[in-house]
C-alpha cells in the first residue's frame, strides 16, 4: 500500500493544484483483512460488519462478498444498506428505537431486530399483532461483568442505557411467550469496545457463555444465536501492536468445545477492527508558525473532517511525506492542528520531525473507521475532503 500511496501523493504534489486533503481507501487492502478475520472464525461463527463504524458504499460494496452480514444501529443506516441491494442479511439494534424505526425495520424484513429495552417489545409486539408479520428477535443484555478487566469504553456490566437489565429478563419472557408473531432466536451482549487484549475478550466471552446456560435452565428457552457483538480494539499508540485475531480465533474455538457450543451460531458484529486499518486522512501543510516556543503546523482541512484525535484524547499515528521545499521545521517536534478557531482542533501533540515544510503531507494512518462519519462536517462550513479509493 505505502506505495501506492506514495506514487497518488507525489502525483498529487506535482499536479498544482490549490491546498488539498482527502481520504485515502485502500479496498484490496479492507477486502483482504475480512478474507482473513472470517477464515480465522471457528466454523459456527459469523462475521457482521457493523455499518456504523464507516457506512460509505465502496467499503460496504468491498466487504459484502467478505462478511455474512450487516449491523445497522438507526432507521437511517437500515435504509442506506438497504438500498445498497448486498442480499445479505441485515440485523438492527441500538436503543431508542420508535415505533416508525420498527415499523420500517418489519418492512424491510430484516433477519433480526436486537430489542433494548421492554418498552420497544411491547412496540414491536403491538406492531406483528396489528399486521400478523413474524420477527425474530434477539434481547441484548447488559450483564454484570465482575472479575474482566474493563476496557476504554464500556456499554455494559454498569448503568448504561443499552439492553435490558437482568432483573427484566423474567418479564421480556413472558412479554415472548404471549407475542407469537415474535420469534426468540438468542440473547445479544455488546459490552466494551477498545479491546486490545485477546485474553480479556475471551474472558468475556466465556462469561457470555455462561450466562446463556444460565439462562436457557433457568427459563427453560434455549438460544440458536448468541451474538458477542463487536468491540475489537485498534491499537493507536503502538500500531504494530495490533490485536491478534488469528490468536483469539484459536482460543475461541477452545472456549466453544469447553461450552459445547458447536451447535449454536455465534455472530460478531465488529465495526472499527474491521474498517480502520484500510483508511487515511491526507492533510496539506499549509502554514507553519512558532508560538511560545512551540511549533504548529497548521494542515488543510482538521478536526471537523477527522475527529477521531478528538474523540479519543490521543495523538493519531502520523507520518510525514515530503514534498521536496526545504524544511522550516528542522529536527524539532511540532502540534499538528487544523482550520478551526478551536484549541481542541488537535491531531497530533508534539510530534517529533526531522524536516517539515509547507506543502509536504500529514498522513494519518489508522483512519478508516469512526472517523469521517463522526465528524462535525458542518462546523465553521470548510468544503469536504476529497475522497480516493486505491483498487
Ligand atoms: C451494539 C453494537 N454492536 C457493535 C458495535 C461495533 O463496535 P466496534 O466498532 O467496537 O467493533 C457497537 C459500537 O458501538 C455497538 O454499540
Amino acid at each position: 500500500m505505502t506505495n501506492t500511496l506514495n506514487t497518488l501523493l507525489a502525483k498529487q504534489a506535482n499536479s498544482g493544484t490549490p491546498p488539498w486533503c482527502a481520504y485515502v481507501y485502500d479496498l484490496p487492502a479492507l477486502a483482504a483483512h475480512a478474507q482473513h478475520m472470517k477464515q480465522y472464525l471457528p466454523r459456527n461463527c459469523e462475521l457482521y460488519y457493523a455499518a456504523k463504524a464507516n457506512p460509505d458504499v465502496r467499503l460496504l460494496e468491498t466487504l459484502a462478498p467478505h462478511v455474512d452480514g450487516f449491523e445497522a444501529a438507526s432507521a437511517g443506516e437500515l435504509a442506506h444498506l438497504n438500498e445498497q441491494h448486498f442480499g445479505k442479511p441485515l440485523i438492527f439494534g441500538g436503543p431508542g428505537k420508535t415505533t416508525d424505526d420498527l415499523q420500517q425495520a418489519l418492512h424491510q424484513k430484516v433477519a433480526c431486530i436486537h430489542v433494548e429495552s421492554l418498552t420497544e417489545l411491547k412496540r414491536l409486539a403491538l406492531l406483528c399483532a396489528h399486521t400478523g408479520q413474524t420477527q425474530t428477535i434477539m434481547l441484548r443484555m447488559n450483564i454484570t461483568l465482575e472479575g474482566i478487566a474493563s476496557s476504554k469504553l464500556q456499554m455494559g456490566g454498569q448503568a448504561t442505557p443499552f439492553g435490558l437489565d437482568p432483573r427484566d429478563l423474567g418479564t421480556a419472557l413472558t412479554l415472548l411467550r404471549e407475542s407469537p408473531q415474535l420469534e426468540f432466536e438468542g440473547f445479544h451482549f455488546h459490552s466494551m469496545s477498545h479491546q486490545l487484549s485477546v485474553e480479556n475478550h475471551l474472558k468475556l466471552i466465556t462469561r457470555y457463555f455462561e450466562i446463556t446456560r444460565q439462562w436457557e435452565s433457568q427459563w427453560h428457552i434455549r438460544c440458536k444465536v448468541i451474538n458477542v457483538g463487536g468491540g475489537i480494539g485498534v491499537n493507536y499508540q503502538c500500531v504494530d501492536e495490533q490485536f491478534n485475531w488469528a490468536k483469539f480465533c484459536n482460543g475461541l474455538d477452545q472456549l466453544i468445545t469447553q461450552h459445547d457450543m458447536q451447535t449454536r451460531q455465534i455472530r460478531f458484529e465488529c465495526g472499527r477492527y474491521v474498517s480502520a486499518f484500510c483508511g487515511y486522512y491526507v492533510m496539506e501543510v499549509i502554514d507553519l508558525k512558532q508560538s511560545h516556543g512551540q511549533w504548529f503546523a497548521i494542515g488543510k482541512g482538521g478536526t471537523h473532517h477527522f475527529r477521531t484525535p478528538a474523540a479519543q484524547s490521543h495523538n493519531h499515528p502520523v507520518w510525514v511525506h515530503r514534498n521536496g521545499q526545504a524544511g522550516v521545521v528542522l529536527n524539532s517536534t511540532v502540534n499538528i492542528v487544523g482550520q478551526l478557531c478551536t484549541p481542541k482542533d488537535r491531531l497530533h501533540q508534539q510530534l517529533p520531525v526531522q524536516e517539515l515544510a509547507l506543502g509536504d503531507y500529514l498522513v494519518f494512518t489508522l483512519a478508516g473507521a469512526y472517523a469521517w462519519n463522526i465528524s462535525h462536517q458542518n462546523f465553521l462550513m470548510h468544503a469536504a475532503p476529497e475522497t480516493i479509493y486505491l483498487d
